[in-house]
């Protein structure tokens, strides 16, 4: 696979095969991914790989907070607004996903339900918090949404399937403490990851993308 193919074939996933990965494989992962490129080769990046017990135990204490209404704290809270154009594209994919599923995406039993689906990984076996000190400045979250991509990128070219998941760190608070990160330490992002169900209808929607036109010009 080569990288143009990697990029425009990956797609968030969303149900998984129980099977563990080896931790090779995962290592490797993650080894690839320190090859992203970052501020002065700053690479403000750590991650944690949490699976098996450790894994249930979590998703647990998640289940309990989001049960119990409890107020989420993410280290790097929701954006409260979009700016129209992009807002319209937002609702375009919950719109044509929701229409697909026969659901309502923005319907809050709803919500509720996906963020559960979330807590527990999508069924996969294994989670990905990647973590930045807290002190470091807007170039290092730039760097670290890097190496999120190529871990992204280097388990699809490995045969695993990955989500980005902004809900992982909704509960910041609890997650740090459960996986041993200092308060000094902020969670920029979840990921589950594991071997992909591809043929799932959880795994068919293919979002799509912008005409590239409305996007670029060329000046010369
Ligand atoms: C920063 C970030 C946060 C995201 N958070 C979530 C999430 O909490 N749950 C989820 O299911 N998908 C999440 N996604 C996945 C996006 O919905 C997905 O990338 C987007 O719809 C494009 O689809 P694709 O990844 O299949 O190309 C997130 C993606 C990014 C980059």
């Amino acid at each position: 696979m080569d990288a143009i193919e990697c990029i425009t074939t990956r797609r968030s996933i969303r149900k998984f095969k129980p099977e563990a990965v080896p931790q090779e494989l995962l290592k490797k992962v993650i080894t690839a991914a320190q090859k992203s490129p970052s501020y002065k080769n700053s690479q403000p990046w750590e991650a944690v790989i949490v699976s098996g017990k450790k894994k249930d135990d979590l998703t647990q204490i998640l289940a309990g907070l989001l049960e119990s209404d409890a107020k989420p704290e993410p280290d790097i809270p929701e954006p409260p607004v979009w700016p129209a154009a992009i807002a319209q594209r937002i609702d375009d994919t919950f719109k044509t996903k929701g229409g697909k599923m026969g659901i309502d995406l923005n319907d809050p039993v709803i919500k509720k339900k996906a963020k559960l689906a979330n807590f527990r990984f999508y069924g996969a076996p294994h989670g990905i918090f990647v973590f930045q000190d807290r002190s470091l400045a807007e170039w290092s979250m730039f760097d670290a949404g890097l190496f999120c991509q190529n871990i992204m990128l280097a388990a699809w070219a490995s045969g695993l399937g990955t989500v980005p998941q902004a809900f992982l760190i909704d509960y910041s608070p609890a997650i740090r403490n459960f996986l041993g990160i200092p308060a000094t330490k902020k969670l920029v992002l979840g990921l589950s990851i594991g071997y992909p169900e591809l043929d799932h209808p959880a795994n068919s929607f293919i979002t799509g993308r912008e005409n590239t036109d409305a996007i670029l010009r060329f000046v010369e």
